[in-house]
């Protein structure tokens, strides 16, 4: 558990296939969360987008475990894409009423590496998604948080 003058969350933000999760289970944090793992608890498949219960259900988890997380005082990657501004502000909020710093990780990666480490997962997300959510990212401002930075994941 992290001690009271080093309380951070931290937030990705990255295309799919960027490295979000890859980074966040070997970074060490005391708590790694994502919208994924809720869903494969709750539907069996981390690719279904909504099912039985809804993505309410889906949230509420997600929300939870990262609320109960902040009160033991652990530190805690929330690991999703959040490419959009109203994704990343309940999770600053959450954050804040917990005390906690915020660092936000941009990961820098092209579009095209993505492409290619997502046609060589297991599990890819359609192209046309990727692309679409290439489009619509909205990046983080350093206002966001306390501190952000940009991670350029590629090796
Ligand atoms: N630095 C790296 N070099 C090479 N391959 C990498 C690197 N980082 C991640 N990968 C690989 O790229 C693939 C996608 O990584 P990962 O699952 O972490 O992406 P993600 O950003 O979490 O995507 P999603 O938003 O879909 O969850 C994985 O197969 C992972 O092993
Ligand atoms: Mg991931």
């Amino acid at each position: 558990m992290a001690g009271a003058e080093e309380k951070i969350l931290t937030i990705t933000v990255g295309l799919p296939g960027s490295g979000k999760t890859w980074w966040a289970r070997q970074a060490g944090f005391d708590r790694a969360v994502c919208l994924d793992d809720w869903r494969e608890k709750l539907w069996g498949d981390r690719s279904i987008q909504d099912g039985p219960g809804g993505t309410g259900l889906l949230i509420a988890l997600h929300n939870m475990e990262i609320r109960e997380a902040l009160k033991n005082g652990e530190n805690v990657v929330v690991h999703n894409t959040n490419i959009l501004k109203k994704h990343r502000r309940p999770l600053v909020e959450m954050a804040r009423e917990a005390g906690y710093q915020v660092k936000i990780v941009y990961f820098e990666v092209p579009l095209e590496v993505c492409r290619q480490r997502n046609r060589d997962r297991p599990d890819p997300v359609a192209e046309a998604v990727l692309d679409d959510f290439a489009r619509r990212m909205e990046l983080p401002d350093p206002e966001e948080a306390d501190c952000v930075i940009r991670y350029s994941n590629i090796v």
